[in-house]
């Protein structure tokens, strides 16, 4: 390097640490202090240097994040330490016999000097990074647990990755584990750019990250929104001080590490329970895929003590939620046909239990959707069902065919009236266009009873589709026209039950707003909010069939689109006799009340309530009166017991709680400190605001 100047020389060194400690201030600690502009400036100065005087190229460049090399192959690389992989536990019964077990194998230790460091289960790739002096030289996927794949290359273009460790005194050598994941935005966003690029559709993050790290084209996994969350460390060489779980994580957060943020320590494994319990119930507000959380002694000492089994350290457990995803044969494609015509298909698979619940149906959405997934009849599939969501199938396990997998041919014609389908260019839906198709109108009976139409309790779907094959219904207003005997003819129709339906019927009928009506007449692209606009500006449907597109559009929230949908609908001659039988019938609201005309979507949300319908029990003495105490928890919905249970969902444990917190932990109930309770009850708005903050600054 004798050419080189020194002042050249000190200039790179310079421009390499004020990149990395921005790229680490953004993607890091994501507070960002420098616009993208002058980042980009900096790094482009770096990469003329670098181009210039190849002689100081460096394994830890910032430039070196990009990408480019290219591999034949992954070579292979025994690790100095084995990777363990962990033993699982499903509930806290399991998570009991563990520590019972640890008790045996301790037998100077006592119950209350457990203190575990607990963490989010990530679910992605496990990693192995070597630094020699500061310096990341080798990454290593955990493989075999003995043996791992050489993705050096691929690991440095990770964003939020040291190249080097942030300290001016590194140690010889520092293993550094943890976990490569994507985030759930990002997954969102690189499935919808596969799909665009007619490329592989990732069944799930963890997928995408271990595709990603295993490419041969480091340009291709720079591509790729993947980051790197530390939890471990394998050989260390170096006068250490860590003596603790936490130590050690500490230690590689101050080494320019991102590590899980909701990382907690427990004293006590009660705590660990509860923390279970929280995570089970936030973990899809997290920002990353979750499939359990992890506890680990926390004392060094202890961990050594007890060691490892044959494929798994003893001192450490996962504690497992219940899988999201299950795999299952795709034994046929089914189309259904909805109120507006529209053509979805469904899976019918062969039935698996995901997460607790058994599925045997799921949405394909629509004909592209089959087409970008590349499903075929008879594949293995990926089936997901995630909180409220319909499940639904991400993917085909492609290496599974035998080829005797059938592709999906799209009617052309409606599967309920052999009508035509057809799909205005640049639609995904296909649409049966035969406005007496027997199925867009049974659809429209349902969705006129439901929940998004008149809300009409104890009137669904079995009974509208038994109605009209009686003959006994063909439009919403016949509904109104039947009789109680008449009802008492149907199958499994008792006198109650009858009764039950000719007054709910006649209660709608009365009293439902025009607001009300107008979602359940299911004018297209009118919704809760369009509905709620009109019923504000017209008196009745007299008024609002009168109206033209141009006066329509005059309205908040109302585009050419929506108007021209409005008074076609009026036009129509069928549902002119629609709307004439049922002003016949005196359903015919006239001006509903001003608050019934609030939108539903106008009205803030609310946030999701984790007390709502639960049942608390309280224990031992509180900072308040158990009567306040009751009365915070009644108004965040829950139901206050006084005996504990297997029907308690959380004991509220205040000072000097007596049994019921042994029975609790016994009956595997949920332990809320009063501090914790109070989060939960009082402010679940800013709870929220909490928990989307988790993860999401790695
Ligand atoms: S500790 C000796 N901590 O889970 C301890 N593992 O099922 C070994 N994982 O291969 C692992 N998040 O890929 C640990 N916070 C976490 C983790 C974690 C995810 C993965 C890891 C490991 C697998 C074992």
């Amino acid at each position: 390097m004798g050419d080189i100047s020194t002042y050249i020389m000190q200039r790179v060194e310079y421009l390499r640490k004020t990149l990395t400690y921005h790229s680490w201030l953004y993607h890091v600690q994501d507070a960002p202090e420098i616009a993208d502009a002058e980042y980009d400036a900096l790094f482009h100065e770096l990469t003329a240097l670098e181009n210039e005087y190849p002689a100081l190229l460096a394994p830890d460049s910032p430039t070196r994040k990009v990408g480019g090399a290219v591999l034949k192959s992954l070579p292979a690389q025994e690790h100095s330490l084995r990777m363990y992989s962990l033993d699982n536990v499903f509930n806290i019964f399991e998570w009991d016999e563990f520590i019972q077990k640890i008790l045996r194998l301790l037998p100077e230790a006592r119950i209350t000097d457990l203190s575990f460091w607990v963490e989010p289960k990530m679910d992605g790739l496990a990693m192995e990074l070597i630094y020699e002096r500061g310096i990341l030289r080798t990454a290593l996927t955990r493989g075999d647990g003995q043996k791992g794949e050489i993705v050096t290359e691929n690991m440095r273009t990770v964003k939020n990755l040291p190249l080097r460790l942030h300290t001016d005194n590194p140690p010889a050598l520092l293993e550094v584990r943890g976990e490569v994941v994507i985030s759930r935005a990002d997954f969102a966003a690189l499935n919808l750019a596969q799909q665009k690029n007619n490329a592989k559709i990732f069944a799930n993050p963890r997928n995408a990250a271990a595709g990603s790290v295993r490419q041969l084209d480091s340009s291709i996994a720079a591509a790729r929104p993947l980051r790197f969350i530390a939890y471990n460390i394998g050989r260390v060489e170096a006068a250490s001080a860590w003596t603790s779980q936490q130590n050690i994580i500490m230690g590689l957060k101050n080494y320019g590490f991102a590590v899980a943020p909701e990382a907690a320590l427990c004293a006590h494994p009660y705590e660990v329970a509860e923390y279970y319990a929280r995570m089970s119930l936030v973990r899809e507000k997290l920002a990353f895929d979750i499939d359990g959380v992890v506890a680990k002694l926390d004392s060094l000492e202890r961990q050594e003590a007890l060691g490892f089994t044959a494929h798994a350290p003893r001192f450490a457990i996962a504690l497992k939620f219940k899988a999201q995803q299950a795999r299952t044969r795709l034994l046929d494609i089914a189309i259904q046909v909805g109120r507006t015509g529209v053509l979805t298909p469904l899976a019918v698979l062969e039935p698996v239990n995901v997460g607790g619940v058994v599925v045997s149906r799921a949405t394909l959405h629509n004909e592209d959707e089959i087409k970008a997934k590349d499903l075929r009849v008879g594949d293995m599939v990926i089936v997901q069902r995630a909180g409220e969501v319909i499940p639904e199938v991400v993917a085909a396990v492609a290496e599974e065919r035998k080829g005797t997998e059938r592709i999906f041919v799209f009617p052309e014609n409606c599967p309920e009236c052999a009508g035509s389908v057809h799909r205005e260019p640049g639609e995904a839906a296909a649409r049966c266009l035969n406005k007496l198709c027997p199925a867009v109108r049974r659809q429209t009976i349902i969705h006129f009873v439901s929940k998004a139409g008149l809300d009409i309790r104890g009137i669904g779907e079995k009974w509208i589709i038994m109605l009209m094959d009686k003959g006994m219904v063909h439009t919403p207003a016949d509904l109104f026209r039947l009789g109680k005997t008449e009802l008492m003819r149907l199958e499994r129709m008792g006198e109650k039950q009858a009764d039950n339906f000719v007054n709910a019927l006649a209660e709608a009928r009365q009293n439902s707003s025009l607001r009300r009506l107008l979602c359940a007449l299911g004018i297209r692209h009118v919704g809760e909010q369009t509905a709620g606009t009109l019923a504000q500006k017209y008196r009745n449907l007299d008024e609002l069939a009168a109206a033209d597109a141009d006066s329509l559009q005059e309205l908040e929230d109302i585009g050419r689109e929506v108007a021209l949908s409005i008074t076609e609908f009026f036009r129509e001659p069928g549902n002119r006799t629609l709307l004439e039988d049922l002003r016949a019938l005196g359903l015919w609201p006239q001006n509903a009340r001003k608050d019934e005309n609030i939108p539903q979507s106008a009205k803030l949300p609310n946030p999701p309530n984790p007390l709502e319908g639960k049942h608390i029990l309280f224990t031992g003495v509180l900072s308040v009166s158990r009567s306040e105490a009751k009365k915070l928890a009644e108004s965040a919905g829950a139901k206050v017991v006084a005996s504990i249970s297997g029907s308690v969902d959380f004991l509220v444990a205040g000072e000097n709680a007596g049994s019921k917190l042994g029975k609790a932990r016994n009956l595997g109930i949920a332990i809320l400190a009063e501090n914790e309770f109070r989060q939960l009850a009082g402010r679940a708005s800013e709870q929220e605001r909490n928990v989307q903050g988790l993860l999401f600054d790695v």
